[in-house]
């Protein structure tokens, strides 16, 4: 019979034990809003494949949301298992994230899955002292393995998401076309204040993203574009509109570029990478990729 070396093993079930550090510096990316369904998922995982498929950029998409809808809307692409959960890795503290970074069949994208105990894990954190900084613990070696890395957020502002903010270098803030949503625009705003005064982290914005934007919503549209008014020079260009193609490619499991680049979903996915290319200073204006 044939043994396998446990690192080898490891590798075949995904993730490095004790990874040793990279020679690349991550732009860490938060995708944050306090209101559920506003488009968050689906924003982490098209702008961290989008990077990788666009970009040739090296991605890891972090999932801290225990509903684990980052595996489930990039099941046709992961291979492998992770050895640890996401919970483990952050209660256990020593060590880091990248031994769960499962890869993909698309060419620079990874992934950490959460786990179905990331909500209890929150419980356990609130007792931690450093309960804020466990993530960004948990990076420190992911961070020199990719040069982007993106983190999808629950709908709230608890342990995990705070969590996220400290790790995070920049945050983008998707605010779907409600007055519900320009409510938790204002309460995000309020806790990177928080975080900065309190906690001496000072996050960059990357901007509110208007997402599920309808055309034929006009006055809903133009109550909340007055209301985002006050956040004028933080609301990105980028618009991205209702597109059922996104909600298909997430059933079927891959990111709107490999299921139709041609519709409206990829198209404004594609405009937001660009810009936080820009943005994030990893490339000029001169160097983004070629239009799909
Ligand atoms: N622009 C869009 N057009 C059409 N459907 C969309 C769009 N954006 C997201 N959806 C769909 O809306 C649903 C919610 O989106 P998504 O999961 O990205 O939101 P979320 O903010 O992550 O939700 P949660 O707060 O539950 O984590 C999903 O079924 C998704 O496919
Ligand atoms: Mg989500």
């Amino acid at each position: 019979m044939t043994s396998l070396f446990p690192s080898q093993l490891r590798r075949l079930i995904g993730g490095e034990r004790g990874a040793s550090r990279g020679a690349r510096e991550a732009r860490v990316i938060a995708v944050c809003a306090q209101k559920g369904g506003v488009g968050k998922t689906t924003t982490a995982v098209n702008l961290a494949a989008g990077l990788a498929m666009l970009s040739d950029q090296r991605v890891l998409l972090v999932d801290m949301d225990g509903q684990g809808h980052c595996a489930s809307a990039l099941h046709a692409e992961l291979r492998g298992v992770a050895a640890e959960s996401l919970s483990g890795i952050l209660l256990g503290r020593r060590r880091d994230i990248q031994e769960i970074a499962l890869p993909t069949a698309i060419e620079g994208l990874w992934v950490c899955p959460s786990d179905k105990d990331l909500g209890a894990a929150e419980g356990v954190m609130a007792g931690k002292i450093g309960k804020e900084m466990l993530l960004r613990s948990a990076m420190k070696v992911a961070r020199t393995h990719y040069d982007f890395i993106v983190i999808d957020c629950p709908p709230n502002l608890g342990n995990l998401t705070v969590n996220a903010l400290l790790a995070a270098d920049w945050l983008i803030v998707p605010c779907d076309m409600s007055m519900l949503s320009v409510e938790g625009v204002d309460d995000i705003f309020e806790t990177v204040e928080t975080v900065g005064d309190a906690l001496g982290h000072h996050l960059s914005m990357l901007g509110v993203l208007r997402t599920r934007y309808d055309a034929r919503n006009q006055k809903v549209n133009e109550a909340v574009e007055a209301s985002l008014s006050r956040y004028a020079r933080w609301v990105l260009p980028t618009v991205i509109p209702v597109n059922t193609t996104l909600a298909q490619a997430q059933l079927e499991g891959h990111p709107v570029f490999g299921f139709d680049p041609r519709c409206r979903g990829a198209q404004a996915y594609a405009e937001l990478v660009e810009e936080v290319l820009v943005r994030t200073g990893a490339v000029t204006a001169a160097e983004v990729p070629a239009p799909l």
